[in-house]
């Protein structure tokens, strides 16, 4: 009984990830709820990152003037307009020992921790201080580059979170990377921020004129993507 239960939830999941397709045609008449969004940013809140350090912000961009100046720079792609709603994932510049402070007085507040005891989800530091010093180590033997690279790559875990969750919630996306994001970063400020535009998901529900909408997914067989060893 629990077993079938557990299998009917795994069919799910590979049927809505077979469902979800990069939409490029989404119904402008229909939105998303502030519920489905709220659902959305959480699971996007709880992406993991390197040493937990969260190293990013997410951009939700509502202002139809600031959609249009970013379609321009994104070779016009109609989703940065039409889609219901569009979120830029945008990451710090670099690294710093602000960066590691603020997540520290973080897991003080949440574990009710302090910086003398042990970490229990860190078992090769004696104590949070350890913790904390191997941290800023880390980041300060690495160039600014390096960790703006870094914290990049990190983006796209939290894109997976994002359009993972949407398609179990039957709501459309497309990932989105064809945009220039120095004129990204200008429009939406981030330079200030010390931030980057990395990449870009809109959000929506599928237009029935979608071509895109039926066409089989093309993905290489398991055989040859899997390696057994
Ligand atoms: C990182 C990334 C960037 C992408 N950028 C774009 C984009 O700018 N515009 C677009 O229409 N699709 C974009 N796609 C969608 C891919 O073309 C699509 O996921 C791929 O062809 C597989 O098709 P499917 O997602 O419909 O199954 C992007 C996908 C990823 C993962």
């Amino acid at each position: 009984m629990f077993y079938k239960l557990i299998k009917n939830i795994m069919n799910k999941i590979i049927e809505a990830l077979n469902w979800r397709y990069a939409t490029k045609q989404f119904d402008t008449n229909k939105k998303l709820s502030q519920d489905d969004l709220d659902t959305l940013f959480e699971a996007m809140r709880l992406s993991p990152s390197s040493f937990g350090l969260q190293p990013w912000k997410f951009i939700h961009v509502k202002n139809p003037a600031t959609r249009e100046a970013l379609k321009e720079n994104s070779r016009w792609q109609a989703q940065i307009t039409e889609a219901s709603d569009l979120i830029v994932i945008a990451v710090k510049n670099n690294m710093q020992e602000s960066d590691v402070d603020e997540y520290i007085q973080d897991m003080i507040q949440t574990r009710k921790v302090d910086l003398e005891n042990i970490p229990e989800d860190f078992k090769n530091t004696d104590k949070l201080v350890e913790f904390k010093n191997m941290m800023i180590n880390t980041i300060s033997s690495r160039t600014q580059e390096q960790l703006k690279w870094r914290n990049q790559k990190q983006a796209y875990v939290v894109l997976w979170f994002l359009l993972s969750t949407c398609a179990q919630m039957w709501i459309d996306a497309c990932p989105m990377e064809w945009f220039d994001p120095e004129k990204y970063n200008e429009i939406l400020w981030l330079n200030e921020l010390w931030l980057t535009a990395t990449v870009v998901a809109t959000l929506g529900y599928r237009s029935i004129d979608d071509k895109y909408a039926d066409l089989a997914k093309v993905r290489f067989a398991k055989e040859k993507l899997i390696i057994q060893k």
